[in-house]
């Protein structure tokens, strides 16, 4: 049984479990308050009662940004990273945004495969964008025209 919570400040321990298992350049704490607290789409995927994956989204006006999106490791390559990301196109949809961008590092072939599958056509690369973070390297820069 799937279902999508708007995720608030009390979940943030529940994240940051899946988070630090499953990302290149993982959030911090405060980093997850912050965009909770500011207004941003915080959106949780819950299969059988538990969380298990999430993603954040910043709008303003008719564009909007993916700033985050994660699934458990241990629910990877289900088809559930496609759910939620549908899931969050629907919500664009009906709030009339036209276009969605995202940054991911070069070196993350999977979430690169995924956002291919799913119709992100990359637009441009920005040198060192991570190179202050725990994995450095570059950002990919993508965009979906909905
Ligand atoms: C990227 C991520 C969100 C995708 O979610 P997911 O649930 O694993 O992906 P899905 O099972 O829905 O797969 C959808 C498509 O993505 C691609 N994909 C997913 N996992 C893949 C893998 N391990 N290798 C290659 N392609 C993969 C495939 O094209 C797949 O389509 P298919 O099943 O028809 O072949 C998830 O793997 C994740 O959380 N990764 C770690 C965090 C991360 O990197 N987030 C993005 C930061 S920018």
């Amino acid at each position: 049984m799937i279902n999508f919570i708007e995720l608030k400040s009390v979940d943030v321990p529940a994240i940051l479990l899946i988070e630090k298992q499953a990302q290149f350049n993982p959030w911090s704490e405060q980093m997850f308050n912050d965009a909770i607290t500011a207004g941003n789409y915080c959106c949780g995927l819950i299969f059988n009662n538990n969380l298990i994956g999430y993603a954040i989204l910043s709008t303003v006006q008719d564009e909007a940004e993916l700033l985050t999106i994660c699934i458990h490791p241990d629910y990877q390559a289900r088809g559930y990273g496609k759910i939620l990301l549908t899931h969050l196109l629907t919500y664009l949809t009906k709030k009339q945004v036209k276009n969605l961008f995202l940054e991911v590092h070069v070196a993350n072939q999977q979430a690169i495969q995924f956002y291919q599958q799913v119709g992100f056509e990359q637009i441009g690369q920005r040198l060192g964008y991570y190179n202050h973070a725990h994995t450095p390297g570059d950002a990919l820069t993508f965009k979906l025209s909905l």
